[in-house]
């Protein structure tokens, strides 16, 4: 009750789906949120039988025998708009199997409950919360149960057969116009990583109504700091139909990082009914409005690479050059390609042949000609390194 006033105070924006199955939507899709009844215990005494009521749970009848269960309530569209002078019509299923197997599709003991807003018309239970009028037993394995109580107000109406989903047949967010939990406020538990930049989105409405979709607006908080922008047909308020959904992608773009996440409220306007309205929250760890960020990365690691095959060749040719040198002066190694890794391997462990024999050159360093005309100890050793090479 409380919750239909404050409802009514605010002025209601969107149409959520209430807390619990146990609601409807009357013959103007108007929704009725019974949830405050959940449980409420009505009793019918009868001659030999009582039949109890457990408003959205269960009906059962009590006599000397024992108790019998006539249906669990479950609302797989099993709460719905009456017609003639009942309101509402409530089916329970699945009770008692016992003599009742091949009734029903195999679903046991059945009870449909016929809901009148106000009181019997036999003008039982005066003043009081509510009663059953009268009981009508169809068989041994249905029942027909007329209650009468005071209903609760209606609610905002409802865009029926209106869905909005992650996937062509799904509707996480809404369904049958009614935005569902967690999407109907802003949950910062279910947000959007900042990795993820685009979403897309399904709409699908009943063909015959599907023209009165608009095109959806959206509202950023704060306002600045995430880049949301809107496409895809969905976008341009194209009627969807259940055949062809409409998509809406959603593309996100942080501009500014935040501790907490960013609220996107999604308004889609229906002519002649209350806004679809839902909240998607997104994250932003950190900056994506430069496009570079990444690509920069692989650039800068393209031109050290690129340095590094330079430099690597220009270190192997000047090894290159100067074996062959050595090689002419001594005509030792005649496969190019072995000079060539001996060159590398050389240049890259540092510990070139060439450079590094401060003992060995001590008497050949004395002059150029020394390399024209090695000495007999210098030619020894480099005759000793040649075969070294040749075992590696
Ligand atoms: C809807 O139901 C109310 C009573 O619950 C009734 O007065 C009204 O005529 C019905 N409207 C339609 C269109 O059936
Ligand atoms: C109970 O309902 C049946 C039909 O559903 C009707 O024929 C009968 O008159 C009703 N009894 C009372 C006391 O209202
Ligand atoms: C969401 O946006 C709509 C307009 O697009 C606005 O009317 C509504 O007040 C907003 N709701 C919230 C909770 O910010």
């Amino acid at each position: 009750m409380l919750f239909v006033v404050a409802q009514v105070l605010v002025g209601v924006s969107s149409v959520a789906v209430p807390s619990s199955n146990c609601y409807a939507l009357d013959n103007s899709s108007r929704i009725v949120d019974f949830s405050s009844w959940i449980g409420h215990f009505f009793e019918y005494e009868g001659k030999d039988t009582d039949v109890v009521i457990r408003f959205c749970k269960d009906v059962e009848t009590r006599s000397q025998t024992g108790y019998v269960d006539f249906g669990q309530f479950n609302n797989l569209n099993h709460f719905v708009a009456g017609s003639g002078g009942v309101d509402f019509v409530q089916g329970y299923y699945n009770g008692d199997l016992l003599n009742c197997e091949q009734s029903y599709d195999k679903l046991g003991r059945t009870a449909q409950v016929n809901i009148i807003c106000g009181s019997c018309s036999n003008g039982q239970c005066k003043g009081e919360l509510g009663c059953i009028c009268n009981v009508t037993q169809e068989s041994s394995c249905s029942i027909f149960v007329e209650l009468a109580i005071p209903c609760e107000k209606p609610g905002p109406r409802a865009f029926e057969g209106f869905t909005v989903g992650f996937h062509p047949r799904s509707w996480e967010i809404v369904y049958n116009g009614m935005t569902q939990l967690g999407y109907e406020k802003s949950h910062h538990e279910f947000s959007f990583a900042t990795e993820q930049t685009q979403v897309t989105l399904y709409m699908t409405a009943i063909a015959s109504l599907s023209t009165l979709v608009r095109k959806p607006k959206i509202q950023i908080l704060p306002e600045k700091g995430l880049k949301v922008t809107l496409s895809g047909s969905g976008a341009t308020g194209s009627p969807p139909t259940t055949l062809t959904p409409t998509l809406l992608n959603v593309e996100w773009t942080c501009q500014e990082a935040r501790d907490t996440p960013y609220e996107v409220n999604v308004t889609i306007p229906i002519e002649g009914y209350e806004p679809i309205q839902f909240f998607l929250t997104k994250i932003c760890e950190h900056r994506q409005d430069q496009k570079g960020d990444s690509t920069r990365g692989w650039a800068i690691f393209g031109i050290i690479s690129c340095i590094f095959i330079v430099t690597s060749t220009l270190f192997c040719v000047g090894g290159f050059i100067y074996k062959t040198r050595m090689e002419r002066l001594h005509g030792i190694d005649a496969l190019p390609g072995m000079t060539y890794l001996t060159a590398c391997l050389e240049t890259a462990s540092g510990v070139g042949n060439g450079y590094s024999r401060p003992e060995e050159n001590a008497s050949g360093y004395a002059s150029e000609a020394s390399w024209e005309q090695p000495s007999a100890t210098a030619q020894g050793t480099r005759k000793q390194s040649t075969r070294n090479y040749g075992s590696i």
